[in-house]
Order: C-alpha cells, then sequence, then structure tokens
C-alpha cells in the first residue's frame, strides 16, 4: 500500500497538537475523550504529548452507510462516563470527514455544559464536508482518498499498521 504519512510525520504532528494543546489550557486540566476506535492510537500518543493534569474517557458512534461512505444517520453506542461540566474537554477524533459523526457529538457533549469544548481531528478531508464543523486542531489536512492505519480501518482490518496508508480502489461499495 502506498504510504501517505509516515509513522515519524505522524509523531511530529501529534507532539505539535499536543504542544498547542498545553499551552492553551495552561495551569489547567484536560479531560480527552476518545472517539472509538478510530482515535485510540491517536489519543494514547496524544496523552504523552499533554504536559497538563490529564483523563481519559471513550465515546462510541455507529454512523449508517456503506463501508466507505458515512450515511446521515448517526448513533451513539456508548456514551462517556465522566461528568463532563464545568471541565476542558477535547474530543479527540481520527478523522474529519464529512463532518456528520463531530457535529452529532460536538451537540451531545455540549450538553454536558464543559467550560471549554475543543475538537483534535489527526486527519481532515475538508474537500468531503457536508456538515459545517471545523477541528481546532489538525494534524493534516489530506486530499479525498481512503486512508487506513495508525486507528483508522476498512472493514476493522489495517488499524494496527504504524504508518497512514491509501487504501487501493476496489471498485464502488
Ligand atoms: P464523518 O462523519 O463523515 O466526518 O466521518 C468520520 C468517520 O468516518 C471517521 O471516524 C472514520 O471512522 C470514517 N472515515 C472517514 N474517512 C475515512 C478514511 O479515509 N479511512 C477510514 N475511515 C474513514
Ligand atoms: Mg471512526
Amino acid at each position: 500500500m502506498e504510504k501517505l504519512l509516515t509513522r515519524e510525520e505522524i509523531a511530529e504532528a501529534v507532539a505539535r497538537i499536543g504542544q498547542a494543546i498545553s499551552r492553551d489550557f495552561a495551569g489547567q486540566s484536560v479531560v480527552l475523550v476518545g472517539v472509538l476506535k478510530g482515535a485510540c492510537l491517536f489519543l494514547s500518543d496524544l496523552a504523552r504529548q499533554i504536559e497538563l493534569n490529564a483523563t481519559f474517557d471513550f465515546i462510541a458512534v455507529r454512523s449508517y452507510g456503506t463501508k466507505k461512505q458515512s450515511g446521515g444517520e448517526v448513533q451513539l453506542i456508548k456514551d462517556v462516563t465522566t461528568p463532563l461540566r464545568d471541565q476542558n474537554v477535547v474530543l479527540v477524533e481520527d478523522i474529519l470527514d464529512t463532518g456528520l459523526t463531530l457535529t452529532f457529538l460536538r451537540k451531545h457533549l455540549q450538553a454536558h455544559h464543559p467550560r471549554a469544548f475543543k475538537i483534535a481531528a489527526l486527519l481532515d478531508k475538508p474537500s468531503r464536508r457536508v456538515a459545517p464543523v471545523e477541528a481546532d486542531y489538525v494534524g493534516f489536512r489530506i486530499p479525498d482518498r481512503f486512508v487506513v492505519g495508525y486507528g483508522l480501518d476498512h472493514a476493522e482490518r489495517f488499524r494496527n499498521l504504524p504508518d497512514i496508508c491509501v487504501l487501493e480502489e476496489e471498485g464502488q461499495e
């Protein structure tokens, strides 16, 4: 598979985002909320680059649609268990694509009345946006290619690849 981003490039971007979060919330604590399962690897590396008092939680959603295309419908399958009221919440997501997932999660989490709410997305495919949502921290803006690795899957495979690779086209799905 063609490598789009190497593990070294990913590590640099994750460190840069960690420094930005550490600077923006200096002297405060943050709650990192990872979107399962894709953001797992990103969250675990990012957490180690944040020099603040940080706790984690996880949330999971399912979006209907075909394997490579998310549909309009987003459903919560696992909620956070940490009280988020008056906390500095950073939602950690693998990729911002159409924006439907993050639009849903932003509304859901903002209903908990956090003190601050920020979005960290390792990857951003701006050309695919359907819903108006942007991340506050972005690792890379990438073209409209389907990528796997470093947490990102295709039908649950390839999450464990250390680099981010372009999945070859297998026809329309
Ligand atoms: P959105 O709701 O369209 O923004 O989709 C976000 C979700 O779609 C991500 O959490 C991924 O699970 C999935 N996704 C979008 N693009 C890709 C990709 O290129 N590779 C793997 N998963 C993707
Ligand atoms: Mg995902």
